[in-house]
């Protein structure tokens, strides 16, 4: 069945690394409390860089490896919860960055959800015929949004950018989404919207809801793409928490299929994290091409998104 792939990727992250006992210098937290209940040891965070700065980045990597000519991008895509600037769009500042003169460009506000709705998005506008090629980023300067005092939450977050180059092909190699919202949890995720909006959550409950709701859901998108998660060679959830990751890792049942835990060295970059740690496989030759991975976002919303996607 004709469909798209993802022909090249990219990613960038900022050089200033802030480890745990740097945080502990400024708050009451310990290297010991952060690693036992996230698994983090360091995150990067933007200094001089803007949000925009990072997915132009990211996604000039990955412009650059596709050999797409930038006239022929048709549409570019950037998720992210963390834009300060609400017009022109990340996408469209990108676009212009990058030398893209005409492709509709828009952002998208899926939180940590968002890099796999662009990539449905994105797939559902090539499979229309609305775009031969798209550029699919998703970027985060969560450090502009995050509270420095509050322990709870300043530790957990990261800044970056990670990027995919889609184009129109003869089979489908991004496979059916699934994706959907709980409102009825709407607030336990929450950038509120004054001039100075700050990153809280009730920790808790999300990861309640993260490790009970959402292992049967990525099962369903293997079933919607025709496969076992035992076929898989790779899973990529949104890096929020280690304990997350290994929890619908078990549920899913698949000890020998590599899992992506780039929340170790990034924190959780939101909708950034799942292209940053996708990439971070294929630039380390961690997965070959062909190999099917599982990506699957989940955050404020709280929404879901993922697929399984042919490498
Ligand atoms: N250092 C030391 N102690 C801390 C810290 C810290 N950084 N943060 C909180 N504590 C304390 C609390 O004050 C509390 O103390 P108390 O018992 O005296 O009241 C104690 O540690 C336990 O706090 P909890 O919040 O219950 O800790 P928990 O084990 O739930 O871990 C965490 C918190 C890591 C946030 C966890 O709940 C989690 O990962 N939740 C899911 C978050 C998530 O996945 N979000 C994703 C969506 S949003 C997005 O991705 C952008």
């Amino acid at each position: 069945m004709p469909g798209s792939r993802i022909v090249a990727m990219g990613h960038h992250q900022p050089d200033h690394v802030v480890t745990n006992d740097d945080l502990a210098r400024t708050i009451d937290t310990s290297d010991e409390w952060i690693r036992r209940r996230t698994g983090i040891v360091t995150r990067r965070i933007a200094r001089e860089e803007t949000v925009t700065d990072l997915a132009a980045a990211a996604a000039g990597k990955a412009l650059a490896a596709a050999g797409v000519d930038p006239a022929d991008v048709g549409l570019v895509q950037v998720a992210t919860c963390s834009a300060i600037d609400r017009c022109p769009s990340i996408a469209a500042q990108v676009a212009g960055r990058l030398g893209i003169p005409a492709a509709a460009a828009f952002d998208v506000n899926n939180a940590c959800a968002g890099f796999c709705t662009v990539l449905a998005t994105a797939d559902h506008a090539i499979r229309a015929g609305a775009a031969r090629h798209a550029l699919v980023i998703g970027a985060e300067k969560m450090s502009d949004i995050t509270d420095w005092t509050d322990r709870s939450t300043c530790v957990l977050l990261g800044d970056g950018a990670g990027a995919a180059v889609l184009s129109a092909d003869a089979t489908e190699h991004v496979g059916p989404v699934v994706w959907g919202s709980d409102p009825a949890q709407g607030n336990a995720v929450r950038i509120l919207g004054d001039w100075h909006p700050s990153f809280a959550q009730d920790g808790q409950t999300v990861f309640r809801w993260a490790t009970t709701t959402l292992a049967p859901l990525a099962r369903q998108a293997c079933e919607r793409a025709g496969i076992a998660p035992r076929d898989l060679g790779a899973i990529v959830t949104h890096q929020a928490n280690l304990r997350i990751i290994e929890a619908i890792a078990a549920q899913l049942d698949v000890p020998d299929v590599l899992v992506a835990t780039d929340v170790v060295e990034s924190g959780n970059t939101s909708a950034a994290s799942i292209p940053i740690a996708l990439s971070k496989l294929l630039t380390r030759n961690e997965i070959q091409p062909g190999t099917r991975a599982l990506l699957f976002g989940f955050g404020g919303g709280l929404s879901w998104a993922g697929q399984v996607v042919t490498c």
